[in-house]
């Protein structure tokens, strides 16, 4: 292990499998040893910020009683949190081709349609998906149209809920939506875009634990949950599996990222429908256009 040795020290193997197992059991992430001294630095404004000297007094903190709200810190510490605008270009080529026009009669005939972000970090996944809502169907606000965006880490829900991004985060959107969608800085020097209304009215941002209870009350069209369950180990992922089919309506999609899979599909009561996407069961068979196509 190549460590950083600074004035809170070294994270010692003791300190490290403490936070690792309350990590793993708080909210599924594994922590590997390789990955040590990543930890330590991301950990090191924790102790910091609570005038800790060492990592044993963290780690003895954090897993007390009293350390409660500090696992919270610690979780978005620890939490992976890249994303970009219309990541994983094939999900929003099926969702624009094949399932909005399927929401798009279900909305304009009275119907409800629902969309979960799962693991929406600082919010490019959902707005993507609004953008191409709004697109494809001007007047969805006035339909009864939502989107769920949650995450675990309170912070990157605040980012997302707040829309504001640099100029560096917008890649991935088209300029003539960048210019539709997004309001230019207003000063010289300023690179800050914001998000605006129509798209960020379409969404209710959450913070959710995905390993805890979902107070979800209406099954979904369609979920993303990507970039997520990679770091959840397989006993976690079989867990998840049969929760997002209930919580999917019975001709649902579950998109998945690139390195995400669903091990065992019989099991888990889901079929394949194109590039790491998924249907349950109940569903009709389609042809699997979506996976002919590059990512
Ligand atoms: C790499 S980002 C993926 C963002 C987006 N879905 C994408 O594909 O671009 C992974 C996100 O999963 C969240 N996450 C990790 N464990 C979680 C859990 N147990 N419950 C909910 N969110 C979790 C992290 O906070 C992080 O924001």
């Amino acid at each position: 292990m190549t460590s950083t040795v600074d004035k809170f020290g070294e994270l010692d193997s003791d300190s490290f499998q403490a936070i690792a197992r309350l990590t793993y059991d708080s909210c599924g992430i594994q922590l590997v040893e390789e990955k040590r001294s990543m930890i330590q630095s991301r950990l090191r404004h924790r102790l910091s910020a609570l005038g800790l000297h060492e990592f044993a007094s963290y780690s003895r903190f954090v897993c007390s009683e009293q350390g409660r709200d500090e696992r919270r810190h610690m979780i978005s510490a620890l939490t992976t949190n890249v994303s970009h605008f219309y990541r994983e270009r094939h999900h929003f080529d099926t969702l624009r081709d094949e399932i909005i026009p399927k929401l798009a009669r279900k909305l304009r005939q009275g119907h409800r349609a629902r969309i979960w972000s799962a693991g929406c970090s600082n919010g490019q996944e959902p707005y993507s998906i609004a953008m191409d809502l709004l697109e494809a169907l001007p007047e969805v606000a006035t339909l009864d149209f939502r989107i769920l965006a949650t995450d675990i880490d309170p912070k990157v829900v605040r980012f997302a809920q707040e829309g504001r991004y640099p100029e560096r985060m917008l890649e991935g959107v088209p300029p003539d939506r960048r210019a539709k969608y997004f309001t230019k800085p207003l000063t010289p020097g300023d690179d800050q875009y914001c998000i605006k209304a129509p798209v960020k009215n379409l969404i209710r941002f959450r913070e959710l634990n995905l390993l805890g209870n979902w107070p979800i009350k209406q099954r979904f069209d369609v979920i993303f949950c990507r970039n997520v369950v990679i770091y959840f180990d397989a006993g976690t992922q079989n867990s998840l599996w049969p929760r997002f089919r209930d919580a999917l309506d019975p001709e649902g999609y579950l998109f998945l990222g690139h390195s995400e899979r669903i091990a065992d599909m019989e099991t888990a009561k889901f079929f394949i429908a194109g590039t790491t996407t998924y249907r349950p069961t109940s569903a009709p068979a389609q042809p699997l256009f979506s996976s002919q196509r590059k990512s």
